[in-house]
């Protein structure tokens, strides 16, 4: 069993990503590029412009973005396939964007493995620590503070990254855990887990946009606000918070429950950009595959003091 390797994890997720079948993408494809191409036009070129999650430009219009728009995405392949879709070879950060990603994969590999033969531990006491040690880990996105600090970027986008942070901790801590009895679940408390990583990512996404708020750069986001699972037509009402509020069963199917996940693990955007509220922001469904519709959401957080 190889050790949790964000390249790797993050190379194989896009490979899966892109050879899903595309044709139901194109309205969200249209409005993803049409609200990140809004901040890549009115983006000011003497200031550097920072593309987040750029992944490899399918969402991004890369042609609208000014010279020396750097790209940041952990995926080693992203780039070249940026370069392939849009003929750019873009100044480009490869960083995990947490600045948490390691140390949590590292202390899954140490309480779940034996130190010299990497063996899985098969105790529960193992899993137990981990749990407990989960709450001392402060993800501080410090790779990106430290770039923002020596740039001084003025426009910041994140191209429909902060949803991934959650899966690929959970990745990691998988990962370590491969061959541990009962799938990896502690029988006295299947959800403890579950929720120090929620607690985890929640953690990670309040770093991240505390990051990208002090900047005080001019923002324009994008991520899954949630992700629904089932066969159930959805539709979004008018704009409400909180999201879920939003949401509502396709009228021949009233009634019938929605299920609902939060990738954000309770983050509000809203409630996090403090007095710099947005002055765009929409929200719109885009069926990913197969009994799995995202909500997606995007908003536009004007320029404030550093
Ligand atoms: C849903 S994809 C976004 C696709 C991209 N916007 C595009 O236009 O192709 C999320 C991207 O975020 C990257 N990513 C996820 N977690 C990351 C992390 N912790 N640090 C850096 N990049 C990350 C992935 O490699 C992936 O390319």
């Amino acid at each position: 069993m190889k050790a949790f390797s964000l390249a790797r994890d993050l190379a194989t997720e896009q490979r899966a990503f892109l050879r899903r079948r595309r044709g139901v993408w194109q309205p969200h494809l249209e409005r993803v590029r049409g609200f990140l191409g809004d901040g890549l036009r009115s983006a000011d070129p003497g200031r550097p412009v920072l593309v987040l999650g750029a992944g490899s430009g399918l969402e991004v219009p890369w042609r609208l973005a000014p010279p020396g728009t750097v790209g940041w995405d952990a995926d080693p392949w992203s780039r070249a396939r940026t370069w392939l879709r849009h003929g750019r070879w873009a100044p480009w950060e490869f960083q995990d964007l947490t600045g948490g990603l390691g140390a949590l994969s590292a202390l899954a590999w140490r309480t779940a493995r034996q130190p010299f033969t990497g063996q899985v531990r098969t105790s529960l006491a193992s899993y137990r620590r981990l749990v407990g040690l989960l709450g001392t880990l402060q993800p501080q996105a410090a790779p990106l503070r430290a770039w923002i600090q020596q740039h001084r970027p003025g426009t910041i986008l994140a191209a429909n990254v902060m949803g991934q942070f959650g899966v690929v901790a959970q990745r990691a801590v998988e990962r370590a855990f491969a061959g541990y009895p009962d799938g990896g679940e502690d029988p006295d408390g299947p959800d403890a887990l579950e929720q120090a990583m929620d607690a985890w990512t929640a953690r990670a996404v309040r770093a991240f946009l505390g990051a990208l708020l002090d900047s005080g750069a001019e923002l324009w986001l994008v991520h899954d606000r949630g992700v629904l699972f089932g066969t159930t037509p959805a539709e979004l009402g008018p704009l409400r918070e909180p999201w879920p509020a939003q949401l509502r069963a396709a009228p021949l199917h009233a009634g019938a429950p929605l299920e609902a996940m939060d990738p954000l693990c309770g983050v509000d955007v809203l409630a996090e950009s403090r007095d710099r509220g947005p002055d765009r922001h929409q929200r719109w469904l885009w069926p990913v595959a197969e009994g799995q519709t995202h909500v997606m959401e995007a908003l536009r957080i004007p320029p404030g003091s550093r």
